[in-house]
């Protein structure tokens, strides 16, 4: 059996006969911190939804703690999702529940009373430094503050496992980085394993320990994030220094016909 915490095996997703992800395989261990990287359009957020079982994959499975999601019943997918924290790329809160409601939405689901609840969420928020954000409004929030939040409601339930797309997306290069060191500070206290889809290199150095580029439906490069810049590969290069000219593939991103 495998020792990976997540083990995506032979994964194939097309839609309308596009391919997506082409027979891609990615191993996540217990207690990384996994960035996939890889241009716009190339199927990062696709690959998270079908490990998260909000996708139907074609064929292929995913691997969780070496047992396959696909298969268990919905009760025990329920069961399984509760050891699971997920940061959106925008952050998705609820713009009718007050903050510690957004922070504590699973703990309540689970049936846990209100001030309980309302207690472990003040502990979190805290944690992400809005001590005094409990009552507020979603509306009433900075986007910096709304990034906090939706980490506090990502580790509420102390999962095992947490799960960011862009988590950077809309964010200053300042918030960005206060951002960053929290998520490695929160990744290094709760001894969680994590899976990041990103493009932003700032954050792949500093807080991924593995780096893998999704082209062309498959994992491309696999690297450790401290030998990011010893790699040779050109496409990989191409892409984590930013040019627009080499041999990445970036033909569907070009501006065609006239504007
Ligand atoms: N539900 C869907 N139906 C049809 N096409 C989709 C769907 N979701 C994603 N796609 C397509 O799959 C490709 C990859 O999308 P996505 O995973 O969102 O890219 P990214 O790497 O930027 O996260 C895109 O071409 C997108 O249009
Ligand atoms: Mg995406």
């Amino acid at each position: 059996m495998s020792d990976a915490k997540i083990q995506v095996c032979h994964l194939s997703k097309q839609f309308d006969g596009k391919i997506i992800l082409d027979d891609m395989n990615l191993k996540v261990m217990p207690g990384e911190s996994h960035i996939v990287i890889g241009l716009s359009g190339t199927g990062k957020s696709v690959l998270l939804k079908c490990i998260l079982g909000l996708l139907q994959a074609d064929s292929g499975e995913v691997l969780v703690d070496g047992e396959e999601w696909c298969c268990l019943s919905e009760s025990e997918r329920l069961k399984r999702m509760r050891n699971i924290g997920m940061v959106f790329q925008g952050s998705a809160l609820f713009d009718s529940l007050p903050v510690w409601e957004n922070v504590a939405f699973v703990l309540r689901r689970q049936g846990m009373k209100k001030k309980e609840a309302r207690d472990r969420a003040q502990e979190v928020l805290e944690k992400v430094g809005l001590p005094h954000a409990c009552d507020k409004m979603p509306a009433e929030l900075s986007g910096g503050m709304a990034k906090r939040v939706g980490l506090a409601r990502a580790i509420c339930h102390r999962p095992s496992i947490i799960f960011y797309d862009e988590p950077l997306s809309g964010l200053d290069p300042v918030m960005s980085d206060v951002i960053t060191r929290l998520m490695r500070e929160l990744h290094e206290e709760m001894q969680v394993t994590s899976l990041t889809i990103a493009h932003n290199m700032k954050l792949v150095r500093d807080f991924g320990d593995q780096v893998s580029m999704l082209y062309q439906g498959r994992i491309h490069l696999q690297t450790p994030a401290s030998e990011l810049d010893s790699q040779d590969d050109p496409i990989f290069r191409q892409f984590i220094e930013g040019r627009a000219n080499g041999p990445l593939d970036t033909n569907n991103l070009t501006i065609k016909g006239s504007l």
